[in-house]
C-alpha cells in the first residue's frame, strides 16, 4: 500500500543477527542491516514465475537465498530433481527455519507445494562454491545482487563465468532481471547469459520478460 514503510508499519516476525523479516499487508520483507537495507520482497514471486518460466530442470543451483521465494518457485517445477542454494550471509540462512512455517501457509499467494527434501541450503560465498564444487547443474539461477548497474555488472559477469564451469551440457544459466534497471545497463546485462537462452526464451527477453 502506498505511503507505508515496511519497517515502520510492518511487524517484525523473524530475526537472526543482522537479518530481519517484517510482515506488512500479509507480505514478507527481508532486510540485512544495518540501515534498513531491503534485500528481498515476497511480492516479487510473480516476477520469479515469469522469469524462471519453464527453465528449471534436473539438478539446479541458485546463488542467493534471500527469503527463499525463488527457491520455492524453482522447487515447485516437476522437472526439478533437486536444488542447492548458496547463501553467503549466515544470518539469512539461520532465519530460514523461522520463515518455513509462514511461507508454507497455504493461504499465501506465493505458496507453492514442493518436497522440502529436495532443497539443500549451504552457507558459503557463491564464487567460492562455484570454483570448488565438482558437481554439474542443469539449471543455474543467479540472484545475489540488489540492482543491475555499473557496480554490480562486473560481479554478475564473474559469477556467470564461474557458473559455466559447473553447467552440464545443454544446461541453462539465468540471472534475475530487476525491472527497474536503467536502460543503459539492460543490453550489457542480457549479453552476459543470452547464449544459454533458447529462441523462445530470447523472444521473452526482448520484451523485458
Ligand atoms: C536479492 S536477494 C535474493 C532474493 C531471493 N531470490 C528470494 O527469493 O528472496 C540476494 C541474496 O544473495 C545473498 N548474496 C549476496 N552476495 C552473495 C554471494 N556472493 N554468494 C552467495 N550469496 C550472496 C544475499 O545475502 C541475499 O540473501
Amino acid at each position: 500500500m502506498e505511503g507505508l514503510i515496511y519497517f515502520e508499519d510492518g511487524v517484525e516476525i523473524a530475526k537472526s543477527g543482522a537479518a530481519v523479516v517484517y510482515l506488512m499487508n500479509n507480505e514478507l520483507f527481508l532486510e540485512i542491516g544495518p540501515g534498513h537495507n531491503l534485500w528481498a520482497l515476497e511480492s516479487e514471486y510473480s516476477d520469479y514465475i515469469e522469469q524462471l518460466w519453464d527453465l528449471p530442470k534436473g539438478s539446479c543451483l541458485e546463488i542467493g537465498l534471500g527469503l527463499g521465494v525463488a527457491s520455492r518457485c524453482i522447487l515447485s517445477n516437476p522437472n526439478v530433481r533437486s536444488l542447492t542454494t548458496i547463501e553467503k550471509n549466515k544470518d539469512v540462512v539461520s532465519i530460514q527455519p523461522q520463515l518455513t512455517a509462514i511461507l508454507d501457509d497455504n493461504t499465501r499467494a506465493s505458496r507453492w507445494s514442493y518436497d522440502h527434501n529436495k532443497h539443500k541450503v549451504l552457507n558459503c560465498e557463491g564464487l567460492i562454491y562455484l570454483y570448488e564444487t565438482r558437481r554439474k547443474y542443469d539449471f543455474i539461477f543467479l540472484d545475489f545482487y540488489e540492482a543491475i548497474n555499473e557496480e554490480t555488472l562486473p560481479a554478475i559477469r564473474d559469477m556467470v563465468k564461474a557458473s559455466e564451469k559447473v553447467l552440464s551440457n545443454n544446461g541453462c544459466i539465468l540471472c534475475w532481471f530487476d525491472k527497474y534497471t536503467p536502460d543503459q545497463y539492460v543490453e550489457e546485462f542480457f549479453a552476459l547469459f543470452e547464449t544459454y537462452l533458447q529462441p523462445g526464451h530470447l523472444d521473452r527477453k526482448a520484451n523485458g520478460f
